[in-house]
């Protein structure tokens, strides 16, 4: 009897330290903040809304289509950069950091933007561009100027007559080469993207006040958010040593996260993410697991959240699966369960469409399997960053020779494989899956002419399926993937355990069902996605204390003794005991 009772208060003990460390776990991530509750769509305003009839979408438009975004029910927005720039890679090389390009309007349009978003109760996150500036810039027209011009050190300048400098890989170089030759002063300056785009030298005290001035002056206007551009590669080893021969290349891994990078982002933050109630986001989450925490864990006092590659890199090619797809998104997860913060996403503008990548574009499955992919992006820990169009399902043109594309990492890259007598074959069908382009392609708004983008030319064609897909039609239909998309925005905003909750991923081995719960204080979801073209089918204990559906893309599964059968790319969601 003794021994019983002793047991008894061992078991009970072991049940509440289980449960509070669960409840703690649930609790790890519940310190609330508007930016880990938000829901980003991101515009690429070129090709969002034309007003002008230039054929390039423009701030006017995106003022025109304010209540759709509000419609979609997001909470913020991310406008790619919209400062004056000779648009070399589209407006990512930026000539002057306080002004709106001529092609997108004028500061007022801005102005009359912002008040609109914020009208609306929409957030606004500014693309900050600083690794680098355009050629065009009055900083690089000064400093390519002469050796002795005061703005010189903003730049990397090497001179020539100590010979050519270190091998530097440039990504967007038709020879790859970082190093670029200028007569002016005799001297190689450094562009880890294109010739057009000179690295800024951050070690340069002068050049980070500027910096922080620019991103004051919009702090300022009111702005809400600021998203670094390829920050992780912005501090750099000046004396440039030779990299070993294997790593020449090798981007992430020997070309972020250098120097005095995380100084600097902690000076960025006591003068300007301090000050306002701004969120802040990199583009790249550095080397490993220990770079990102740096670069985002709050005692760090840098940066709110990052975004990494690995999980949008492994889009369905060669190699592909989905177990693969799942133990990277877990991985990223339990590493941020309990400290610091990401964000979700399966496509921006420097990737081809999200359902023609990670889901399956033919006429039978685009549909569900483009509702199933936002149901995922909405339903996982982290900041969900939704691609404009994806709301739609728009998919990947199909553009037949390099002529079509205008991208100039497309282009150029073309240009580096003649060069090395590469495979253009290979090259081409490529781009053809992964191309920025198609991840450009005009939004399509109804079915009349350019898909109502525009009344002049479109910059970039709209892609020939506007007919069928587009915001008017699919505003119609109550199943379609726009009004499945709003849906989902919704069920995410009404349900912090889907921002907060302890995720759990459920039978990883499973090769076409993606499962997962997501629980917080005592609330529980349980969430099933087919991520493949055909029937299938799981069983799971939880599938035994469902209390509701409470999202499904498809007719309701069939649920029979704890299993679940789900149609081709069917994604539903129940709340669970
Ligand atoms: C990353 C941006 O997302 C991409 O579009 C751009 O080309 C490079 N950085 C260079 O700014």
């Amino acid at each position: 009897m003794h021994k019983l009772s002793a047991a008894l208060i061992a078991l009970l003990f072991f049940i509440s330290c289980g449960t509070k460390k669960e409840e703690q776990k649930d609790l790890a991530q519940s310190e609330e903040k508007w930016w880990k509750e938000a829901i980003i769509y991101q515009i690429y305003p070129r090709s969002f809304k034309d007003s002008d009839g230039d054929g390039i979408g423009d701030l006017k438009g995106i003022i025109q289509e304010l209540d759709y975004i509000k419609d979609l029910g997001v909470t913020a927005v991310w406008l790619n950069p919209i400062y004056s720039s000779p648009n070399d890679d589209n407006g990512y090389d930026v000539s002057d950091y306080r002004n709106i390009m001529s092609d997108f309007g004028t500061m007022e349009d801005f102005d009359r933007l912002m008040k609109g978003m914020h009208e609306r109760g929409i957030k606004l996150i500014m693309d900050v561009v600083v690794n680098h500036s355009s050629d065009e810039h009055e900083w690089f027209q000064q400093s390519r100027s002469s050796r002795d011009n005061p703005y010189r050190d903003y730049y990397h300048w090497w001179p020539a007559e100590k010979g050519k400098p270190n091998y530097r890989y440039s990504l967007f170089d038709e020879k790859g080469d970082a190093w670029k030759y200028d007569s002016i002063t005799d001297a190689y300056y450094l562009h880890y993207f294109s010739q057009k785009q000179p690295d800024l030298n951050w070690e340069n005290p002068k050049v980070r006040q500027e910096v922080y001035d620019i991103m004051t002056f919009w702090a300022e206007k009111g702005v809400d958010g600021f998203r670094l551009d390829a920050f992780q590669f912005a501090a750099k080893d000046t004396t440039f040593p030779a990299f070993p021969d294997d790593l020449q290349t090798n981007f992430i891994q020997y070309y972020a996260m250098q120097g005095n990078l995380h100084e600097y982002l902690k000076e960025m933050h006591e003068q300007v993410f301090s000050k306002y109630d701004v969120m802040s986001v990199a583009e790249g989450a550095g080397r490993n697991f220990e770079d990102a925490h740096n670069l985002v864990d709050a005692d760090r006092n840098e940066l709110n959240m990052a975004y990494a590659f690995e999980g949008v890199d492994i889009a369905k090619r060669e190699g592909y699966s989905l177990t693969h797809f799942k133990e990277v998104f877990s991985r990223w997860d339990k590493e941020f369960a309990e400290k610091g913060w990401l964000s979700i996403y399966l496509a921006n503008h420097d990737q081809a469409r999200m359902v023609s990548r990670f889901g399956n574009d033919s006429p039978a499955f685009r549909r569900p399997s483009a509702k199933m992919l936002n149901t995922f992006i909405l339903s996982m820990r982290g900041t969900p960053y939704c691609y404009f169009g994806d709301e739609l399902g728009m998919t990947n043109s199909n553009f037949e020779t390099i002529e079509e594309y205008q991208d100039i990492a497309a282009i150029n890259g073309y240009k580096k494989v003649v060069n090395e007598g590469g495979d253009i074959m290979e090259y081409m069908q490529n781009l053809k899956f992964g191309s920025r382009d198609y991840g450009r392609t005009p939004m399509q708004w109804d079915n009349s002419t350019n898909a109502n983008f525009a009344t002049g030319t479109p910059w970039l064609p709209v892609n020939e399926n506007y007919k069928t897909i587009n915001v008017e039609s699919e505003k119609k239909d109550p199943n379609s993937v726009l009004n499945h998309f709003r849906r989902m925005v919704e069920l995410r905003k009404n349900n912090p355990v889907l921002v907060y909750g302890a995720y759990t991923l459920l039978q990883p081995e499973h090769q076409e069902i993606y499962a997962y719960t997501r629980s917080w204080k005592g609330e529980k979801m349980l969430v099933v996605l087919n991520f493949s073209e055909k029937n299938s089918s799981i069983t799971l204990k939880e599938a035994k204390s469902i209390k509701e559906e409470v999202i499904n893309n498809l007719q309701s599964p069939d649920i029979k003794n704890g299993t679940i059968h789900l149609l081709p790319y069917q994604a539903v969601i129940f709340s669970i005991q």
